[in-house]
């Protein structure tokens, strides 16, 4: 693809739309403002963009879309940059559309239990919004107090509740998206049941910002389950939590959290937000298993089930929280725990994710890679969703091992995802990161069609250009 510079006059046709309060260049604010609007949360990349605009209306991102579809301008979409696969990089340059001034809550609809929504809001804000009138919006990603529910669509985020109430697209029923050329859709109704024609609401949901700009949303709703229990489960051996995981579904119970941390996950994390955990030498790996619904007892005896089946590993103390602070601390550690991996070195993280049963072959064969290729691995995450995020510590790796050297073992985990019958990212999106590797998920084949709906949506290819494949 060729794309164009963004002239003087081309500028300026920017500032009418937005006004100058909205248009930002490397002139306009601190270096570290603009530089924050080409990063992302994904390793230490950066790119400069060459202008970032802050629209604040559909009509005025598809004004630019139109100047942009019409000179070949690249256009990235931003929601609150956490995400993990360098999606919101804009790594050809150009412009820089954030949609930090979406932030509206539109309509919360208690009759209809939906809500209609600007895609800038966050997530933990909707989230706390529909619960005030008894309603619940699950998804939950690591990031929620931070990230937005447009970036969640983009790349279909999860969180630990998935494993119970599913991810983003899950509760996403109608969009409204400004494609390239500035047209306006929306692509569905705001309905539970749609079977009119090909599914353009889910074939916006982890398109990485790469087919349209989407401006609302409308997601659906449930009521709000007032009860949980939460238990932080110690296991000696790192394969049997793995190998607990699947038991715990056989048993007839689906619990609301089903998270896996190995020793350094919990313990750094715990270091780093400096809340004191008793962690016995012996422990090499935990579960955090949340169950949830509307009835305590009812909930006590399906703890009942899952001790009987934690039973039959070898296990430690099982801490069960007994308060809201005690509860909210555990799941701070949990969240923190990218964090803490991040303050700890530079890393990168691979969003591996197979069938939950297979889970124990691909974490056994993840330290089996490692070890034969002389990298250090702290791996968490959703066991629950057979999702484990393994994160490559950077440690003494020289330049070459990590820039270069560190692809084949990647490949190689991969391979061995796929192999289980999974695939190479669960939820933090292929982006740039996991881009040369995604012809191991991937046909040929899938590859084309793919391209085929991108140059439908996209002639020109200016939307997120250089994502994906
Ligand atoms: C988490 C993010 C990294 O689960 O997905 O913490
Ligand atoms: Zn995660």
């Amino acid at each position: 693809m060729k794309f164009n510079q963004i002239t003087p006059e081309i500028l300026a046709a920017f500032e009418a739309i937005v006004g100058s309060a909205n248009l930002i260049t490397a002139r306009h604010v601190e270096a570290d403002v603009y530089a924050g609007y080409g990063r992302d949360h994904t390793e230490d990349l950066h790119f400069a963009p060459d202008v970032v605009l802050k629209p604040g209306s559909t009509e005025e991102v598809s004004q630019i879309m139109r100047l942009c579809h019409e000179h070949h301008i690249p256009v990235t979409a931003r929601g609150a940059g956490t995400g993990l696969s360098g999606g919101a990089l804009p790594i050809h340059n150009g412009l820089v559309l954030s949609m930090e001034r979406f932030n509206k809550i539109i309509q919360i609809d208690e009759r209809n239990l939906q809500a209609t929504v600007e895609p800038g809001v966050v997530t933990e804000a909707f989230q706390n919004a529909v619960k005030e009138v008894g309603l619940f919006y699950p998804p939950d990603p690591a990031s929620k107090g931070s990230c937005f529910l447009g970036g969640n669509l983009s790349q279909s985020s999860g969180g630990p509740k998935a494993v119970k109430y599913g991810t983003t697209k899950d509760y996403v029923l109608n969009l409204q998206v400004v494609l390239p050329t500035g047209e306006v859709i929306w692509t569905g109704a705001n309905t539970l049941k749609n079977a009119t024609g090909y599914n353009l609401t889910q074939l916006m949901v982890g398109s990485e910002g790469t087919l349209g700009i989407i401006t609302r949303v409308v997601f659906r709703l449930l009521p709000y389950p007032q009860q949980n229990i939460l238990m932080l489960v110690p296991f000696r051996q790192e394969a049997q939590a793995a190998e607990a995981v699947s038991a715990v579904f056989r048993a007839g119970i689906i619990p609301s959290g089903m998270e896996f941390m190995e020793r350094e996950a919990i313990a750094w994390s715990s270091n780093y937000l400096n809340i004191p955990l008793t962690l016995p030498e012996d422990i090499t790996a935990h579960l955090l298993i949340e169950l949830d619904g509307q009835d305590l007892d009812q909930l006590y005896k399906e703890a009942e089930q899952v001790y009987a089946v934690l039973e039959t590993y070898d296990v430690g103390e099982i801490l069960l929280a007994d308060t809201a602070a005690q509860k909210d601390d555990l799941w701070r550690i949990r969240r923190n725990i990218g964090n803490s991996v991040r303050y700890n070195s530079v890393y990168k993280e691979e969003d591996t994710v197979v069938p939950r049963a297979e889970l124990p072959t691909l974490l056994k064969g993840v330290k089996e890679i490692g070890a034969r290729y002389g990298f250090k691995s702290v791996c968490y995450g959703h066991a629950g969703d057979g999702n484990l995020h393994v994160n490559i510590i950077r440690g003494e790796l020289d330049d070459e091992m990590w820039n270069v050297g560190l692809r084949q073992p990647i490949s190689e985990i991969f391979e061995l995802c796929v192999k289980l019958g999974g695939t190479i990212s669960g939820e933090h999106g292929i982006g740039l990161v996991q881009k040369p590797f995604i012809s191991i998920a991937l046909k040929e084949a899938n590859l084309n069609l793919m391209r085929g709906i991108k140059q439908v949506f996209d002639p020109h290819g200016i939307l997120n250009p250089g994502k994906i494949f």
